[in-house]
């Protein structure tokens, strides 16, 4: 009973070992992270002056949001705006321009969305330390190639964006009337396009190879162009979904707060996306289908449908209602760790990388709502 009134029961002591290894923080550095058997037997991460579940929360919340800033930044760095706030690119004109066909600002966009997103990460751990609990480093992970394309800098990261398998199947969900994956949770949203959810390809140029011929970059751009959407969506609905499981209205706040920008960030791609090109990659086949023709088309396909269509929400007892989905909070964290390593996003990464995310989400699933 204990353990409900903390927010969430005690992780197990190999879990907690490992995670506190890596959880720089406080007291907890590499140096210690290198000689554990100095750790308390019992070692747990800080929670501060938060519930232990609202510090798991934010915690998996700053990793999801490093991992995003991770990947935005090698978008930016290839395709986005070169400045001070999103520093460390010199970008790339032949991917910039292809870029550009689904939109003359996707570069603005692309920095804004990258900006964004380390403000995320940033304030999230600026949080956690303030209220006294750990705060989540992933540094150590960052062992993952760079694009050999100009425009990229030359540093490891954390995500790979040279062998997405992308699920484009939020476009549908979004559009269909009837069914909610919270409802039907085994009814299968159909693909935008089939081919990005049946194979792996890259959303960046990988070298200055992949610049030519202008279908292939343009492919790029489109794949891409999806998976902008894909990520956002995926924030848009993981914030609602641990909202539900928070204790604390100040953190309440902060998830209901960045949740929204996530949405901001989604809509824009969803309609982004609807602009690219329908072309087959001549290189590999990828084909990019014309959503407004058949056997596409129609309200599940059209392109201008760029706002949630009304569905049933929590019961089909209630009259339908436009909103975000999923939102059903059991298991939602690790439901995005999921989502994320299906993508090919981590393609690459040690067994350590997935048990460490696995085990921050195990943690923010676990945190339950405190009641007074
Ligand atoms: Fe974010
Ligand atoms: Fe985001």
């Amino acid at each position: 009973m204990k353990n409900l009134l903390n927010g969430i029961k005690r992780t197990s002591n190999r879990r907690s070992f490992m995670k506190r290894s890596i959880v720089a923080a406080g007291a907890v550095t590499v140096g210690s992270a290198l000689f554990g058997h100095e750790l308390p037997a019992f070692a747990e991460e800080k929670s501060g002056r938060l519930t232990r579940g609202d510090a798991a929360i934010l915690r998996f919340l700053a990793a999801a949001e490093i991992l995003e800033t991770d990947l935005w930044q090698q978008y930016n760095e290839l395709g986005g705006i070169q400045d001070q706030e999103v520093p460390g690119g010199s970008g790339n004109p032949t991917y910039t321009a292809a870029l550009s066909v689904l939109d003359g600002d996707m570069a603005q966009y692309i920095h804004d969305n990258t900006e964004d997103e380390f403000t995320h990460q940033n304030f999230i751990n600026a949080y956690l330390a303030a209220k006294g609990a750990d705060t989540v480093h992933l540094d150590h992970f960052r062992t993952l190639p760079s694009s050999k394309a100009t425009g990229a800098q030359q540093i490891g990261r954390l995500t790979n964006l040279m062998q997405l398998t992308v699920d484009t199947s939020w476009w549908t969900r979004y559009r269909a009337r009837t069914k909610n994956p919270d409802l039907d949770p085994h009814f299968n949203f159909p693909q935008a396009v089939p081919g990005l959810a049946a194979g792996q390809f890259p959303a960046i140029p990988r070298t200055d190879d992949d610049l030519s011929p202008d279908k292939h970059i343009q492919a790029i751009a489109n794949t891409a162009g999806f998976h902008f959407g894909t990520i956002e969506q995926g924030g848009t609905s993981l914030y609602p979904s641990l909202a539900q499981r928070v204790t604390d209205t100040e953190v309440l706040r902060i998830l209901l707060s960045i949740g929204p920008t996530e949405a901001f960030h989604f809509q824009t791609w969803q309609d982004k996306a609807g602009n690219a090109p329908a072309l087959t990659d001549p290189t590999n086949g990828l084909v990019f289908p014309d959503l407004n023709a058949p056997p596409f088309g129609g309200e599940n396909f059209q392109t201008n449908l760029i706002m949630p269509e009304p569905v049933p929400f929590l019961s089909r007892k209630f009259p339908v209602c436009s909103i975000i989905r999923p939102t059903q909070t059991r298991g939602a964290a690790m439901g995005a760790v999921k989502a994320l390593t299906d993508d090919g996003l981590f393609i690459g990464q040690s067994p350590e990388f997935f048990a460490l995310l696995r085990d921050l989400a195990e943690d923010a699933d676990e945190a339950r709502r405190a009641r007074d």
